[in-house]
This record gives structure tokens, C-alpha cells and sequence, in this order.
């Protein structure tokens, strides 16, 4: 019985969803989540870090465009359409003429560090809390996002 309402559930499914106007909205409740000892929605999350940039930026533009293109490092394509890089996602901003936005070391080194200081509903991996990426890549990756102009 089971299986002969799934099968029913699958040929009407579109049906309904063609004749009933817009889509019911995705329910991913059912899909399992990556942690083994906490329920889905309470995986335990590092509290966001506001880190200031000590001293002067000191990054090199051509280190921090290898790191932030590298699909296992800063994987910032995932989101971002940057400078010399191919098929980028777009779920975040434009990031290919950033340096000519007149936005401080400073506070790229910040939201580069931790995003959620920002916005904390932000989609952004926070890459310096998280440690993925170090004190130095970040610094490379922004000199890499001010020479992008
Ligand atoms: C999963 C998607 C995702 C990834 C991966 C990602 N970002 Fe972002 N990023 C965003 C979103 C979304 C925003 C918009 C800010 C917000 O969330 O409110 C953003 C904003 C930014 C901004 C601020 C832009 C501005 O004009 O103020 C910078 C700088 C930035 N990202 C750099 C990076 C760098 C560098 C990497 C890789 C190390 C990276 N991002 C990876 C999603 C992402």
C-alpha cells in the first residue's frame, strides 16, 4: 500500500504543482544534517569573531588570488564573480572591481575574517573563525580584492 501511494504521489505531484499555481515552498526537513550527536538546526557553530587587522595589510594580490579561487581553500567562486576567475556562482556580490569601491583594509580583512559581524544571517563561510583560512592568506586575499579594480 505504501508503495502504491508513493507511486501515486509521484505521477500527481507535478500535476498538482501545474494546475495549483506556485509551488508549496521546499520542506528539507526530512534530509539528514552533517552532525552525529546534535539535532538538525543545533549543530554547534563557532560565535562570530570580530578580528581587527594588526598593523600594516602586508598581503601579496597574486598569493591571494591563487588562495581565493582554489576550489579546496577560500572557494570564494562558489559565490563570487572574480577577477581572472571562471564560472562563478552569484549568490554574492560582484567582487571583480572591489578595490575601486574605496572600501579600508581594515574592514575587508574583518568581513573576510567573519562575515556574520556584518550580517549575521549571512551566507558567507566565516573562513577566519572557522580556520580555513590563516591571518596571512586572509591579508593575501586582500590585497588580491583591492587590486581588483
Ligand atoms: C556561500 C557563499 C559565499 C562564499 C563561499 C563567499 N562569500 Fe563573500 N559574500 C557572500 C554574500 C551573500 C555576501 C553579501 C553580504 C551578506 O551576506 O550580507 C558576501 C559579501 C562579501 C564581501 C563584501 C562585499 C561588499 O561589497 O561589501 C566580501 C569582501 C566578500 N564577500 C569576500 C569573500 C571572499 C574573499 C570569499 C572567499 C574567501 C568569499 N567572500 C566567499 C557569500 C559568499
Amino acid at each position: 500500500m505504501k508503495t502504491a501511494s508513493a507511486v501515486v504521489a509521484i505521477i500527481l505531484g507535478p500535476v498538482l504543482v501545474l494546475s495549483g499555481g506556485a509551488p508549496a515552498p521546499a520542506d528539507y526537513s526530512a534530509y539528514p544534517c552533517l552532525s552525529y550527536t546534535l539535532a538538525c538546526g543545533k549543530t554547534a557553530t563557532r560565535k562570530p569573531q570580530a578580528k581587527a587587522l594588526e598593523g600594516a595589510l602586508n598581503g601579496n594580490a597574486e598569493k591571494g588570488k591563487q588562495l581565493a579561487q582554489a576550489r579546496d581553500r577560500g572557494n570564494c567562486l562558489a559565490c563570487h564573480v572574480m577577477k581572472g576567475g571562471s564560472q562563478p556562482g552569484t549568490r554574492g556580490p560582484d567582487l571583480s572591481h572591489y578595490g575601486s569601491a574605496g572600501r579600508s583594509d581594515a574592514e575587508t580583512y574583518t568581513v573576510v575574517h567573519d562575515m556574520r559581524t556584518r550580517n549575521p544571517e549571512t551566507l558567507m563561510p566565516p573562513f577566519g573563525t572557522n580556520e580555513v583560512l590563516s591571518d596571512p592568506d586572509i591579508r593575501d586575499i586582500v590585497a588580491f580584492l583591492q587590486a581588483s579594480r
